[in-house]
Order: structure tokens, then sequence, then C-alpha cells
């Protein structure tokens, strides 16, 4: 079977991107990873792969559009069929969403819809929330807003700070992420309306904001 070609972006430490290089098994292909900065680390995690590296600089561009339509001649020169964010930072207009619908992926540190936009592991302690985590999400002009398809959930200890909750949630991340691109890869994942579809069944989320 010809594995699922795919592209990601990354802005930093792309320590999901390495989670998902050393998938086992894996039934898609990383062709490239695209970075809007110059010195994110993950770069390296490609490099040594052996997967194509770009860099699309946002600082170079007048706008978000100018910006977008770059990255997105970029992604297509790699006829990617997935896109992944992967610790990218940078909103994408809802001109370069809508083009990628059903095939563009994130992943947000929160149990979505709690915690949207950044800082989320402060958010959650300072909230006193008891279970925090993470969610896999497709990507709709709505940010951080899209269908959710996996989230994996852990418990906030007395003791725990940003550091120790982020690292918690970061070891489960790097799990579900990989699993919902090998769902994707194998077909049996899509986003229909309002809901992220797996083996046909809608996956319904009943968490409240
Ligand atoms: C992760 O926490 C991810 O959920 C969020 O950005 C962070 C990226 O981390 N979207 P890394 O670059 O994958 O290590």
């Amino acid at each position: 079977m010809e594995k699922l070609p795919l592209v990601a972006l990354i802005s930093g430490r792309g320590s999901n991107l390495k989670a998902i290089i050393d998938t086992p098994n894996p039934l898609f292909e990383i062709r490239a990873v695209i970075s809007n900065r110059y010195h994110a680390k993950g770069l390296a995690h490609a490099k040594q792969a052996d997967i194509a590296t770009e860099i699309i600089d946002h600082d170079l561009f007048n706008s978000r559009l100018e910006f977008d339509h770059a990255l997105k001649n970029c992604i297509n020169q790699y006829q990617a069929k997935l896109v992944i964010l992967a610790g990218f930072m940078r909103i994408l207009s809802p001109d370069f969403v809508n083009y990628y619908q059903g095939r563009l992926l994130n992943i947000h540190p929160s149990l979505l819809p709690a915690f949207k936009g950044l800082n989320t592991h402060k958010r959650a302690l300072e909230a006193g929330v008891k279970e925090h985590g993470a969610s896999v999400h497709f990507v709709t002009a709505d940010l951080d807003a899209g269908p959710i398809i996996i989230q994996a959930r852990v418990a906030v200890l007395a003791d725990d700070n940003e550091a120790s909750l982020s690292q918690r949630v970061l070891k489960q991340e790097h799990r579900i992420y990989p699993q919902s691109i090998q769902w994707f890869a194998q077909n049996r994942l899509r986003l229909e309306g309002q809901y992220a579809v797996l083996d046909d069944k809608p996956l319904i989320f009943n968490n409240t904001d």
C-alpha cells in the first residue's frame, strides 16, 4: 500500500514531530518539515531522519495572506495528502484552513474546549482543575475549536507545577498524535461536518467550556 504523503509544520522544539518520525510501522511518509523560524530545534530531528526541510520566515511577508500563500505553495510541491501542525505558532487564515479542510490536523495541550490558546498548563493550574490533558483535532477556521479526534487525560497532582504537568501531558501527546495520523493513513478517519468520524462512527466528546 502506498504510504500517506504528509507535510509537518513546526515552529519550535519539535518533540511531537520526533514522536511521529519514530512511529513504529508508519503508514505515512513525512515528505517535508516546514518551519516559520530558522532556529526551530525540531528541524534537527527532520535532518537526522533525512526528511526535506524548508524555512518560510513569516517576517519576510507583508501580510498573513501572503505568508499563507507561500506556505500553501510550498506544501503543495510535496503533494501532501495530510498537513499536520506540530507546535506551529502561527494563526492560519480561513482561506488556508478551508483549502486543506479535512486534511489538516493539530495537537493542543488541553482538554478542549477548555483552555484554547496559549499557556494552557499555567491556566489549568490557576483554575485548579483536577484533570488536564491534550487533544488532537481537525483544524477549522475557529482557533482550537475544530472537531476533536482523540484526547488524553492526566490527573493534576497537588504538587504539580507548569513543568511537571506539561511533561506528563507531552508524554501523552507523543502517543495520541501518531495514533491519529495512523488512523488517517488507514483511511479510518475523516471529517464530516461538525464531527471527526472514525470507522464510520462520529467521535463525540462531552466536554464543556
Ligand atoms: C505542544 O505542547 C503542542 O501541543 C502545542 O505546541 C507544543 C509543541 O511542542 N501545539 P513540540 O514542538 O512538539 O515539542
